[in-house]
């Protein structure tokens, strides 16, 4: 593939590759001399109109570790400021040699537009309310080191399902890998057919007490009151009483069960620290399985198979 802009540009074999291939990346990480040569004179662009922790970090990581130049954008204190037009700062970057960029912006579909301007290769790193493809990777890479296959696993997509470019690309992904997807969440933040529109055969539940013992992973979703303007949500209390795991709700879970969360968390509404911090928690485990991840992404699009 040359671009990687949603969950459904991997099937199940090219998926599997990039799994596979991050699992030979994680043990560089563990060595002395922690770089590979794979990706030296190439230039991966960090361009991010959208705030991010885990994400651009773990990207600039990526890159690095295979010995890439790297040269991270943000919107803020950049000519977008002046009004700027996305096609005008991606012909700047391509003109200073971009053979890689990895976009997060707030409107879905703003990394597809950009695959159309550049030659080189365009990763979504989060579009809006659409889609987080390297979430989903990451997050399918962690199950599958934790409970030693996709196939044939329950997971609950807990939360605000509506605002969420990671639970999009989770069905999709999980979908093609064999795994069996539940959305779980209020009907006023699970929009209505798109269980159906992502993936035929996910399912939609409105009572998370009732999916837990059925799970082998439950996946909670950050809250984006950021995204909701004056639309109607119900009190922090009385979401977290109706859909955030909490210590009771945690060991309604079969004892294999394991608990995720993308980040950044809502502690309090859709998790509770003592969940959070838990060893059923694979949390931080996430971030950290993100850089081998993202190093299999890049080395795949930029110095692997198809160039
Ligand atoms: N999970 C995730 O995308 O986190 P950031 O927003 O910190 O990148």
């Amino acid at each position: 593939i040359r671009h990687l802009l949603s969950g459904a540009d991997l099937d199940a074999a090219t998926a599997t590759q990039i799994l596979d291939t991050a699992a030979e990346m994680a043990t560089v990480a563990g060595r002395e001399v922690k770089k590979l040569p794979a990706l030296r004179g190439r230039t991966v662009v960090n361009l991010f109109y959208e705030d991010s922790t885990r994400t651009r970090i773990s990207f600039e990581a990526a890159a690095k570790r295979l010995s890439a130049d790297v040269i991270n954008f943000s919107a803020k204190g950049s000519s977008v400021t002046k009004g700027e037009s996305l096609k005008d700062t991606a012909l700047t970057l391509q003109a200073m040699g971009a053979d890689a960029v990895v976009v997060r912006h707030p409107a879905s579909g703003a990394p597809h537009r950009l695959a159309d301007w550049v030659d080189g290769s365009v990763v979504n790193a989060g579009d809006g309310t659409h889609e987080h493809p390297t979430q989903a990777l990451l997050d399918a890479y962690t199950m599958r080191s934790r409970l030693g296959r996709l196939a044939g696993l329950s997971v609950a997509v807990v939360g605000d399902v509506l605002h969420s470019r990671v639970a999009r690309s989770n069905v999709l992904l999980l979908s093609t890998l064999g795994a069996k997807v539940t959305l779980v969440g209020p009907p006023t933040l699970i929009p209505v057919d798109i269980a159906a529109a992502l993936a035929p055969g996910t399912a939609v539940s409105y009572d998370l007490d009732a999916v837990l013992p059925g799970v082998d992973v439950v996946m909670m979703l950050r809250v984006q009151r950021e995204r909701m303007g004056d639309s109607y949500f119900p009190s922090a209390r009385e979401y977290a009483r109706r859909y955030g795991l909490d210590g009771p709700r945690l060991r309604r879970l079969p004892d294999h069960a394991i608990v995720m969360h993308p980040g950044p968390m809502n502690r309090g509404m859709e998790i509770t620290p003592e969940v959070a911090d838990s060893p059923r928690s694979t949390i931080v485990e996430q971030v950290a399985n993100g850089v081998s991840v993202r190093m299999a992404v890049l080395y795949l699009l930029l110095g692997g198979n198809n160039r």
